[in-house]
């Protein structure tokens, strides 16, 4: 058993940017990270685009902002929060600039280059090349390296959050007053299922992208966090809102994941085009090439359908070779280095499954709806993103969030104390398992579902064949779970089973079009519908 003030499960940009707010604020506390595997593998890692904020004051501000994120949104967002998080954004990328995060600046002058993406009305996207994110963990790391109250634990991986539960008490959805009292995890080191308590504990875990076949989520995000908090019996919404990105490298061999090819590259003119060469997109959005995601992804769907193609391209042959290499550096060697020269061939492109907007429903401090349990980052559903997420306002989201729950941490945490009595992980009666075939199979099976019946376009008979198989694979799954040692790989399909559960359940609750959610048999958007809570 170990204790600590504060638990954080994930140390990417929101559970990092948060302890280190923390840290500085309160040197008496003492703050654990917890990473899966190692400290610089994150979805953060691996952004491209960049950050989204208002930066310079005379060709942008806060409404058009507040603006775009509410039309991308499609009637969904909270614009409290939409308010909150653009006015303290670039406060906050300030900050990450202070901790030694560089962005890129204009080759002419000392100004920040602003970079443009799809729905954003003008050029607000703080850039390091096309390795944003790349760039913010590393300095964020090293900023947390500085602070002496900040531990990072790698190859730990949190299987259950601890509550009443644990003491014996019947805890239901409908229960008031749940409590979170820190986390169980398995030591991967040692093998042994560890009790970490805390006084308050934060989920930053990320995302869940890794629940369809074609993702340009890493291996990690399979949605743990979220799935810890369905299972403590806590609230979550709008999962049916799952971000295609419209333009992932077309990807034959199953790379797991897709590599991504930015939205930048169309903000920096690349055009989308069929087969033949002829462009597409007027037909769906005036805005063209630079629409929201929603629209592009489906766009490219439908158009995929109409040509029989398992692709569309991204045209980029017409762009300046030296500044697009300066700019997508990744990008042009990634495509290089399979054969495809993007400043004479059309780059193969295909939407994949990119971000969860829903999430763990929390409040604007981040608190969920379990009692000295804070969340941020992707995991959430803070209502930013309402219905879609406009491009680049994710790690805006998370530096925000991380912030408020530091403050809100700071004022609150002397009122707790660490819980006695938590009795250590219980496992007996399992053995080792010896077919992880059973793991393996199961988990392509879960992701060929997701990916045939609940993708892009959605209908009521598809919603209902996912449920159908999902249900097979929870009872396949939780009898191996309850007869054999547990194992990341079995906590992470069990994880990924109650996402795509959530994902398909919340998608059958919307009669209606919206954003992300697409159905044949409600193609129209419905006024009276809202958050799908579960
Ligand atoms: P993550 O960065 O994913 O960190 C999660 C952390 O939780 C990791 O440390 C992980 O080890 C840990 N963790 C997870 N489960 C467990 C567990 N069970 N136990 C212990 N630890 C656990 N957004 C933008 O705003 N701009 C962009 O340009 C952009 N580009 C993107 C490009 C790509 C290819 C991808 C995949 C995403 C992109 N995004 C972008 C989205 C953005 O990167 C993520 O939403 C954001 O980084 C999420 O940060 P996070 O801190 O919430 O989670
Ligand atoms: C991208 O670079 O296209 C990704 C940006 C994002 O997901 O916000």
């Amino acid at each position: 058993m170990a204790t600590s003030d504060v638990l954080v499960l994930g140390a990417g940009v929101a559970g990092l940017s948060f302890a280190i707010k923390l840290a500085e604020k309160r040197p008496d506390l003492k703050i654990k990270v917890l990473t899966k595997t190692v400290e610089t593998e994150s979805n953060t890692k691996y952004a491209q685009g960049g950050v989204a904020a208002v930066w310079d004051e005379d060709r942008d501000n806060f409404n058009l902002h507040i603006d775009d994120t509410l039309d991308a949104g499609d009637g969904l967002c909270d614009e409290e929060i939409v308010k909150i998080v653009v006015e303290e954004g670039p406060k906050r990328v300030k900050e990450i600039i202070e901790w030694g995060t560089r962005f890129d600046r204009e080759s002419d002058s000392d100004a920040y280059d602003l970079g443009r993406e799809g729905g954003h009305s003008a050029n607000r996207i703080l850039h390091y090349k096309d390795l944003t994110g790349w760039e913010i963990q590393r300095s964020i790391l090293e900023k947390a390296d500085t602070l002496e109250n900040i531990e990072i634990l790698e190859h730990y991986f949190a299987v259950d959050l601890i509550t009443q539960h644990h003491l014996g008490y019947n805890v239901t959805r409908v229960t008031p007053g749940i409590e979170c009292y820190g986390a169980y995890a398995l030591n991967k080191t040692t093998n042994e299922i560890e009790t970490l308590l805390a006084k308050v504990t934060v989920l930053a875990t990320g995302g869940a992208g890794q629940v369809y076949k074609n993702t340009t989520n890493p291996v990690i995000a399979t949605g743990d966090g979220i799935a810890m908090v369905y299972r403590a019996k806590g609230r979550i919404e709008n999962m049916e809102f799952v971000q295609f990105h419209p333009t992932a490298l077309y990807n034959p061999a199953g790379e797991n994941p897709s590599f991504l090819v930015s939205e930048a590259v169309r903000g920096f003119g690349g055009i989308l085009k069929d087969p033949n060469g002829v462009e597409f997109m007027h037909k769906y959005d005036e805005r063209k090439s630079l629409a929201p995601r929603d629209i592009v992804a489906r766009a490219i769907d439908n158009e995929m359908k109409i040509h029989g193609a398992e692709f569309m391209y991204l045209d980029c042959t017409h762009l300046d070779k030296d500044k697009f290499i300066s700019h997508f550096p990744t990008i042009y060697n990634k495509c290089i280095s399979i054969g495809i020269d993007p400043m004479k061939d059309m780059i193969p492109v295909v939407p994949a499954c990119h971000y969860m907007c829903g999430g763990i429903m929390v409040d604007e401090l981040g608190q969920t709806s379990i009692n000295r349990l804070y969340a941020c980052g992707e995991c959430t559903c803070t209502g930013l993103h309402g219905a879609n997420r406009l491009a680049s306002n994710s790690l805006l989201e998370a530096l925000v969030f991380g912030n408020r729950i530091a403050y809100e941490v700071a004022e609150k945490i002397d009122q707790y104390s660490i819980k006695e009595g938590i009795p250590n992980w219980n496992a007996e009666g399992t053995i080792e398992p010896n077919e992880l075939v059973l793991i393996t199979q199961s988990m392509k099976e879960l992701k060929e579902v997701m990916s045939s019946y609940v993708g892009i376009v959605r209908s009521n008979v598809r919603l209902k064949r996912a449920s159908d198989r999902l249900y097979l694979l929870y009872q396949e799954t939780e009898n191996l779970y309850a007869s054999t040692t547990l194992s990341p790989q079995l906590a992470e399909l069990r994880n990924l089973i109650t996402i795509a559960y959530l994902v398909t359940r919340s998608a059958s609750m919307r009669r209606e079009s919206r954003g992300l959610h697409y159905t044949t048999d409600y193609p129209d958007k419905n006024p009276f519908v809202e958050y799908s809570v579960l």
